[in-house]
This record gives C-alpha cells, structure tokens and sequence, in this order.
C-alpha cells in the first residue's frame, strides 16, 4: 500500500470508521517510515478504544528513533488511563535504545503500575553496563510487587548465581555523602533507599535522663528505638555493622523516702534488635577512668551497710551488630578493589580486648559528646575507605569528623536546633583533605530533604 494510501485510510478512520475496521487497519499498516502518518497516528491516540490506543503505539514505536517521537510517548505514559497503553509507550522508548531515555526510564522505575516498572526494567537492562543503571535497578530488591522482585533477582545475577553488586556494594548515593539534616531521624529514615549505608554508630538519646529527649513513658522510648533500628536495618548494606553505645540510666528519686530508678538500656534493647535481624556479634566495653564520673558510693562509703552497695559507673556499652547474611565477612571485603582493602588496613598498634579505656570528653554547647578516639576506633575497625557512614543522633557531629578524618563519608541528622547550629561550627572550623572528605558538608533542613530532588 502507497502511504497516500495508508494516510487516507487513517483518515477515514479518524472520521468516525468502526472499531472492527480501524483495528484491521491498524494492523496491516506494516513498516512505517513516512513522516506523513506519525500526524494522524497521534491523533487516533485520543481515541476512546484502548486497543486503538494500543496499536497506534506500537504503530508509532516502529519508526525509527531519528524522527524523536519521545515526547508524544512521554505524554501517552502520563495521560493515558490504560495499562496496556502506557506499557506499550515504555516499550517504544526502550526499543529505541537511546542513552538520552535512561533517565527518564529510571523515573519510571516508581511508577505506580508494575506492568509499567517491568517494562521500564527491560528498557534499562539494555544498559546493564552501566553503574548508575545497575544501582537503579538493584534498588528494587525489595519492591513491593513480587512479580518485580523476582525479575531483579534473576536478571541482577550473574552466572555463578552471586549478586552482580561488585562495585555496587562499596557505593553509595552521592547526594547523600557529607550531608547533615536538621530534623527527626525516624522522618529522614523514611526518605532513604534501601542499603544506602556502611556503617551506622550512635548513642541514642538516654531515656529522660537528660533534657534534650522526652518520652511519655519507657515502652514508648524502646518503641521509638525499635523503629529506629528497623530502618537502620533497612538502609545498610548487606553483611555490614551497626554499633550502639548505650548505658543503664538513673531516674533520680522522687523525693528522699522514694528510691531512684535504674533502667537496663542495653539489655533491654538487645533483643529488640537480634529480632529485626540484626546478628550480635560483640560486646565492646567503653571504660572512663573513675575519677571522671559521677560519684555514687559516698553514702556506702560512711558506713559500709551491705546491701547499700552502689559502684561507680565506669563503664558504656558498645554493642556490635551485623545485618544478617549468609555471606562471610570475605564476602564483604571481596566486594572492594585490592587497593582501597590495602589503603583501609588498620595500621600501628591497635587494642585487642573488648576492653576500650578511653576518657570521656566534654563539649561547650551539647552536654553527651563520643570521645574523639572511640569514633576514630569504630571508624577503623568497621569501615572502609570510601564507604558512607551513618549516625541518626548526630548531636556535635563527632562521628561524622571521625569518618571525615578517615577518607569516610559521612550522614548525620539531629533533631536539636543548638546542636545542629554547633555543627555548622564545627565542621567548619575544621578543615580535613583528602578522596571524598574534601568534598562540600551539606547542611539541610528535614523538609528540603527531598531524595527525588536530590538525585
Ligand atoms: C547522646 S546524644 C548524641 C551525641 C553525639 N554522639 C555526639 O558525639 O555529639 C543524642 C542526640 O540525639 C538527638 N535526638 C534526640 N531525638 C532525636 C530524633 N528523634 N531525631 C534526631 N536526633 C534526635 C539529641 O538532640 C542528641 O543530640
């Protein structure tokens, strides 16, 4: 058939032909080059029958990608009502196999259909090669269309069945590295991908025992952590640390015919996280010298009655967890080239009990900072040159100066305005080179903290 031809069929179409008919014609218009027809083509796309809408698609889609019918795809994906329609638009923009489209195929990615998202995925696949298209596509592991699960989980492996993730593994989002939000951990927790982080240490508010955090009661502070460290869990990576620095509290007493009370943190939280999955794996004792704590035997001190007996606390915990995984810990490392194993290799004397005596140190504006050396220590012992690390209750930034020193990058939020406002001031006042610590610390309020806006 001419394409006067063709394009006079279409016409009739257009003018009110059966349904029977337009579909046959639609049908039999075979290879398509002529630019003549893309123009009544696209306007059948406003047709009330969806399988006309469908075969004008893929009517549309066999021209080839120099006549950039992008745009009038892009608008069937965002107008159309059918499923079927929009899929077949995906499919044209895949069939093209543009480098230009994988952005827009990676938008689609969170589309609300999973017929579309799959088509989206084969589109992309096409681009397997490269690393910002894999991370896309490993980002769906856990969707919550099962049907998407399984194709990532097929098509991301590689032949001997393990995750294509090399190089995956010891990445992370760039417009998340250095970056400190002024806001409520749990509410940026929610806005985070999954398995974006290393390594996440922190010290959790105490209960009540200080101002800067009011819970209505102690199950609703357990349950806060609970949450806490079920995103956690979420956001690291497989087979990689999370690390809590808690202590038992003291609730003073009521008044002096009341006895004060003594709430077990540590051993309260533990099985709140083996539960979520979190593998325990030890149990670091952080010890200050006597001197600089709180004094609490001087009643037993006078006179020496059994059972007044109150030791001084020394002692913090250092909990360490792993995100449980088949794999071993070889795994892990073998995800990263030789040479960032060999710049991350603990260097000089290192201590090699669960014993860490190191003294407590003071701030001017927040009253609970982490020594300098215990970060320094985690950051040493848990991670790797280049990783991101992460701390939900970043008070003064301490953890993050300690990544930052190491070559680490680093994510902090804090929900206290002073402190985040002391972290604007420290992290300027200290200027540390070197690979990705040179990089600009990004200071941002919770709300435009937007990951899409980021990317
Ligand atoms: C024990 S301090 C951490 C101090 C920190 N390790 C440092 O070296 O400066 C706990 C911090 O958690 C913050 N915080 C409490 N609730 C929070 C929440 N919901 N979201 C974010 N930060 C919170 C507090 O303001 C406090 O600064």
């Amino acid at each position: 058939m001419s394409v006067s031809a063709k394009v006079a069929e279409l016409q009739a179409c257009l003018n009110g032909g059966s349904i029977k008919a337009t579909k046959s014609q639609l049908k039999k218009l075979g290879k398509l080059e002529d630019e003549g027809l893309i123009s009544p083509l696209t306007e059948l796309l406003n047709h009330s029958n969806d399988d006309i809408r469908e075969l004008t698609v893929k009517n549309l889609g066999k021209f080839s990608s120099r006549h950039d019918l992008f745009h009038i795809f892009q608008r069937v994906i965002t107008e159309d009502s059918s499923s079927t329609v929009r899929r077949e638009a995906v499919s044209s923009i895949g069939r093209q196999r543009n480098e230009k489209n994988i952005s827009y195929l990676k938008e689609l990615l969170k589309d609300h259909d999973p017929v579309v998202v799959m088509q989206a995925i084969r589109g992309l696949l096409v681009f397997k090669q490269q690393k910002d298209v894999v991370e896309a596509l490993l980002e769906l592991k856990n969707h919550v269309s099962e049907t998407v699960r399984r194709v990532i989980n097929i098509e991301m492996r590689d032949k001997s069945g393990e995750n294509i993730a090399k190089g995956i593994h010891m990445s992370s989002p760039d417009y998340m590295k250095n970056t400190i939000v002024h806001g409520d951990a749990l509410e940026t927790l929610g806005k985070i991908k999954e398995e974006a982080f290393h390594l996440t240490f922190t010290s959790p508010p105490y209960y009540n025992a200080r101002d800067y955090s009011i819970y209505k009661s102690y199950d609703e502070y357990l349950n806060f952590l609970k949450q806490i460290f079920a995103e956690v869990h979420r956001i690291t990576k497989e087979g990689r640390f999370l690390i809590v620095n808690t202590s038992p509290v003291i609730m003073k007493r009521f008044a002096r015919n009341h006895s004060s009370t003594r709430y077990p943190i540590p051993f309260d939280l533990h099985p709140i996280l083996t539960k979520m999955g979190w593998e325990f794996i030890d149990d670091i004792v952080w010890a200050k010298p006597e001197a600089s704590v709180k004094n609490r035997n001087g009643g037993f001190q006078q006179r020496k009655k059994p059972l007044m007996y109150k030791p001084n606390s020394r002692t913090e915990m250092v909990m360490v967890y792993r995100k449980k995984t088949h794999r071993l810990l070889d795994w892990n490392i073998k995800q990263y080239p030789k040479e960032i194993v060999e710049e991350s290799l603990v260097q000089g004397a290192f201590e090699s009990s669960n014993l860490w005596e190191i003294a407590p140190e003071f701030d001017r504006v927040h009253s609970a900072v982490f020594p300098k050396k215990l970060c320094d220590e985690v950051v040493k012992f848990y991670s790797m040159k280049g990783d991101l690390l992460f701390d939900p209750f970043g008070g003064s930034g301490t953890f993050g100066l300690a990544a930052r020193r190491a070559g680490r990058s680093f994510f902090l939020t804090e929900i206290n305005q002073e402190y985040f406002n002391r972290m604007k001031e420290v992290f300027h006042k200290k200027t540390i080179t070197g690979g990705d610590a040179e990089r600009e610390v990004r200071f941002v309020k919770l709300e435009d903290f937007n990951t899409k806006k980021s990317r």
